[in-house]
């Protein structure tokens, strides 16, 4: 037993869920944690269109990590958002939040699993969670000349 004003270090466990229940208010409080824009109503306004998202919680309920995983309704499913709050990054959050995508996407019935990324995060998504290089084509919409018709 630890004695009086000895400094105990509890590890905090982590529970993932595959569709558990995310509010609007928790999403805009974990995109800001890491810096990202939020706009309010958005995970009200798109969830439904998921297959799925997973969260990632403390023991004291705290929304700390987020995957959503779109989808075309059959072999393809698209991994959008992965974010770990600040204050709990580099400690193997955000690859278990993708491990527990993939695995529900597969038992989904997709064949594929797909996420595009700034170079940067390569070491994530290519070492760390084991995605592949792919061919990828992308449109940036408001540079492009669009014809009438
Ligand atoms: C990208 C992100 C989700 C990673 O979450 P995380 O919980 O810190 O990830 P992990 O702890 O599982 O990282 C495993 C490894 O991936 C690599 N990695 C993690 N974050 C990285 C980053 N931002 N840039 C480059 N490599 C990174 C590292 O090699 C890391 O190992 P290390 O901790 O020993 O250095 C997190 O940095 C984040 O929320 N970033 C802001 C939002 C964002 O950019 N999301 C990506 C949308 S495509």
């Amino acid at each position: 037993m630890a004695a009086t004003g000895e400094t105990v270090e509890v590890a905090t466990s982590i529970r993932y869920k595959w569709r558990g229940k995310i509010t609007d208010a928790e999403l805009l409080a974990l995109t800001r944690s890491h810096g990202g824009s939020a706009t309010q109503g958005w995970w009200d306004q798109i969830q439904i269109h998921s297959l799925g998202w997973v969260s990632a919680r403390t023991d004291e309920g705290l929304l700390i990590g987020f995957v959503n995983v779109a989808w075309d309704g059959g072999d393809h499913a698209f991994l959008l958002d992965t974010k770990t709050h600040h204050e709990h990054q580099h400690h193997g959050v955000g690859t278990e939040l993708v491990s527990v995508a993939v695995r529900n996407a597969k038992a989904a019935g997709c064949e594929w699993v797909h996420v595009d990324f700034e170079p940067r995060l390569g070491p994530f998504y290519f070492d760390a969670c084991g995605f592949k290089r792919t061919e990828a084509g992308l449109v940036h919409l408001p540079t492009i000349c669009v014809s009438s018709g």
